[in-house]
């Protein structure tokens, strides 16, 4: 199967290449799960990653703020570490923690047992994109997979992380077993975003949540020619590429260069300097995430501000600029979401 034909001339893929729209597009980053009512109901005594494996639960949990709010895309509801999981890496997402690894990865013995990611290794990631694109008609679905850095912190670290110092220190004290490493996340990341797509995902996305901790030239020397890889073997599936990291401001013109179409862009940047450094690529972003929690107007009124900056960009999406945060209430997005897609735009 290639991608969703029905959502081809959707306003979001429309803004991703560039073209005219009748409104901005808009969806949250983190919209399925964590602050929905009805995603903790049917979460209710199942493990995030058993979640992340039930084809079942997966279009549900995905659909969710597709129904309540209205988006103009779904993200796939999975995890960046659901991959090495899905290989056998030993790892658990604790609840308020984030992932946590059994076994830390440090040497190159511990490098080469991760398996390669092949599409057996997840018939349910498959099963259930079949499923969405069924069920979402013209609204896109968007894939998404952990960029190297990023995982590899999660796996050399052992857990979330702060300073990302062990991983930071295998890279410069040990560059075989960090070449290694990524070449092997840079495979399965690739391998998981080829299943999102072939089974029908419209769009893919790129998370390198963490890169913002990297230095310009580290970035340049020890990780974009990684993700580089990710995103130019994506750009031979003809869906767009977004690519997007925190605290980033330092690195998007870097991270435009790795083979994006689009760039998200996190709210510490203004989106104005953001189109800037991006040059000739669409934007996402980029209300600061907490705005949720102002009066309603107030909200709006940088919700407003967004979408005037995001005109002079090649394309526009609208989103936050980072996930939804987990104690957010659906009311104040629901009216964001309709805001944004009611904003005059000629
Ligand atoms: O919109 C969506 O929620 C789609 C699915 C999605 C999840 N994780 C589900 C999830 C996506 C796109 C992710 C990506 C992800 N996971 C990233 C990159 C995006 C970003 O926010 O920068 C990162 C860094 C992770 C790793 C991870 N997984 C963290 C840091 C956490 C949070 C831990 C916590 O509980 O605060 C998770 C867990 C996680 N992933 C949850 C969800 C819905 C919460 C777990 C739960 O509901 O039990």
């Amino acid at each position: 199967m290639s991608p969703s034909p029905a959502a081809t001339d959707s306003t979001f893929l429309r803004a991703a290449r560039g073209e005219e729209v009748d409104h901005t597009p808009v969806w949250y980053m983190r919209q399925a799960g964590r602050s929905l009512p009805e995603y903790l109901k049917v979460r209710e005594g199942i493990a995030m990653l058993d979640s992340c494996m039930d084809p079942e639960l997966i279009v549900e949990i995905t659909m969710q703020p597709v129904r309540r709010y209205g988006v103009d895309a779904a993200i796939f509801f999975s995890d960046i570490v659901l991959p090495v999981k899905a290989v056998g890496v030993d790892l658990d997402i604790k609840p308020g923690i984030g992932p946590v690894v059994a076994e830390p990865v440090r040497t190159l013995a511990d490098v080469h047992r991760i398996p390669d990611l092949t599409p057996e290794h997840v018939t349910y990631i498959t099963q259930a994109v079949q499923g969405l694109t069924a069920e979402l008609g013209a609204t896109p679905l968007i894939g998404f997979a952990g960029a190297p850095f990023t995982v590899a912190s999660y796996l050399v670290e052992g857990g979330p992380s702060k300073e990302h110092a062990r991983t930071k220190a295998m890279m410069h004290a040990a560059p075989e077993v960090w070449d290694a490493l990524m070449k092997k996340i840079t495979q399965i990341s690739t391998a998981f975003l080829k299943v999102q797509v072939d089974a029908g995902a419209s769009a893919v996305q790129l998370f390198d949540s963490w890169a913002g901790a990297l230095t310009p030239r580290d970035y340049a020397e020890k990780v974009m020619p990684y993700s580089s890889q990710v995103l130019a073997e994506a750009g031979t599936w003809g869906v767009p590429r977004t690519h997007f990291g925190v605290g980033t401001t330092n690195l998007l013109t870097l991270m435009g260069e790795a083979g994006a179409d689009v760039v998200g862009v996190d709210w510490r940047t203004p989106l104005t300097r953001g189109i800037e450094l991006v040059g000739d690529r669409a934007v996402q972003g980029n209300l600061d995430p907490t705005l949720v929690f102002a009066p309603t107007e107030v909200m709006l009124e940088r919700a407003a501000a967004v979408i005037e900056e995001g005109r002079a960009a090649k394309g526009h999406i609208f989103n936050l600029g980072h996930g939804v945060i987990p104690s957010t209430n659906p009311d104040q997005l629901k009216k964001l979401t309709e805001f944004v897609q009611s904003y005059p735009l000629r």
